[in-house]
């Protein structure tokens, strides 16, 4: 048995022993998983009333300590031994919230109103699902879209939830609750400005909308005294092609530069370009760059980012592009794809949904 921290997941897998917030959360044969205090479930039976509240509010403690991983491993588990619990999909909905995947909690809570019509929680999460969905582009955390679909997926979560250990980045993730990117892709994000700041060249972030990744960028940039400059209208989405782009001309207006100037208060290091990109670019045209965010969502200021700033990047700097592999978003890939496809350099699609330049 794994000696798993107090608070924490204690499995037991198949034929040995591991770190328990790696592996499969059951093994086929023995099918266990343990919470502190003792209560155990199996898949072969029924957890008791008192063990499955205990489950249900570890996975709510850990999802409100940020650790994702661990709470859908637990509600997943639970699931596994009634579908049709309603605290277990209320949990999972939530969890899904917090993860700004709105579509699939929303199915998780209409199965909770199908089953309970007067659950008020999950009406009001609906409620406020609707009433935020118009200005949040659906940007799916694969792993509870998938369980969401089926009760009888494959036992073993992958990735490994290093973002929730990662104390550094989770200071930081704290700081931007007003990010629309969520913390799997806040993490790559992260890494990759680790990585820039052993390079020379400044950061550039194109779709700033409330300065969530901005800020993210520029606190990890700081002690290089690395510079992150920042684009963006500040005033929503400028004109978009209805052939190629999902999204329309006036989306992310509710923000403003005075207001994200407030939110990146305190650090030094960022540098502000109001307005429409590349009008706005002359002032870098310049500069060399080891790192660029393109977060920008539409073909053609994607496909602008591109023209830009390939020539600019520094040999091993990195181009992110956030909404690649979005539905919501396919004038980003098709951007990224025909700008490339003459290039030495391929973009790497990595699984969090974003794609990678690196410059060759
Ligand atoms: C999805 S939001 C950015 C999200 C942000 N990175 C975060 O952390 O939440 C997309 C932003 O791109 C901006 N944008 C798109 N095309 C642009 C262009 N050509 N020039 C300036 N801003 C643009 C929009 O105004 C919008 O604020």
């Amino acid at each position: 048995m794994a000696q798993g921290r107090s608070q924490s997941l204690e499995t037991e897998p198949p034929g040995g022993v591991e770190d328990g917030t790696s592996i499969a959360l059951f093994s086929t044969v023995d099918n266990k998983v343990t919470v502190p205090g003792g209560a155990a479930v199996r898949s072969s039976s029924l957890p008791s009333l008192g063990e499955k509240q205990s489950l249900v509010s570890l996975a709510s403690e850990h999802a409100s300590a940020g650790r994702s991983s661990e709470a859908l491993r637990i509600y997943q588990a639970l699931l596994e031994t009634d579908p049709n619990d309603c605290s277990v999909l209320m949990g999972l909905g939530e969890l899904c919230l917090m993860l700004n995947d709105s579509a699939t909690a929303s199915k998780f809570l209409h199965r909770v109103l199908k089953l309970d019509p007067t659950h008020q929680r999950a009406s009001e999460a609906l409620a406020a699902i609707r009433t935020n969905g118009e200005n949040q582009k659906e940007k799916l955390l694969k792993i509870p879209q998938a369980i969401a679909s089926s009760t009888t997926q494959p036992r073993v979560i992958r990735p490994i939830p290093l973002w929730d250990r990662d104390a550094s980045f989770r200071k930081i993730l704290r700081q931007i609750p007003y990010t629309l990117v969520d913390p799997v892709r806040c993490y790559m994000l992260y890494q990759f400005a680790l990585q820039a700041s052993r390079i020379e060249g400044d950061t550039v972030e194109v779709g700033v909308y409330r300065g969530g990744t901005a800020r993210l960028l520029a606190m990890v940039l700081q002690p290089s005294g690395r510079r992150v400059h920042l684009f963006d209208t500040f005033e929503g989405m400028p004109s978009t092609d209805p052939a190629k782009d999902e999204h329309r001309q006036g989306d992310f207006s509710d923000t403003s530069l005075e207001a994200v100037k407030k939110n990146l208060e305190g650090l030094e290091n960022v540098l502000f370009h109001p307005g429409f990109f590349p009008d706005t670019a002359p002032p870098i045209a310049t500069m060399n760059f080891s790192l660029v965010h393109v977060d920008v969502d539409i073909y053609s200021s994607v496909l602008n980012c591109c023209e830009f700033f390939y020539g600019r990047m520094v040999q091993g700097g990195m181009m992110v592009f956030d909404d690649y592999g979005f539905e919501t978003c396919p004038g980003a890939k098709q951007g990224v794809d025909e700008f490339f496809r003459e290039t030495r350099e391929r973009p790497c699609y990595l699984p969090s949904g974003q794609c990678v330049v690196v410059k060759i």
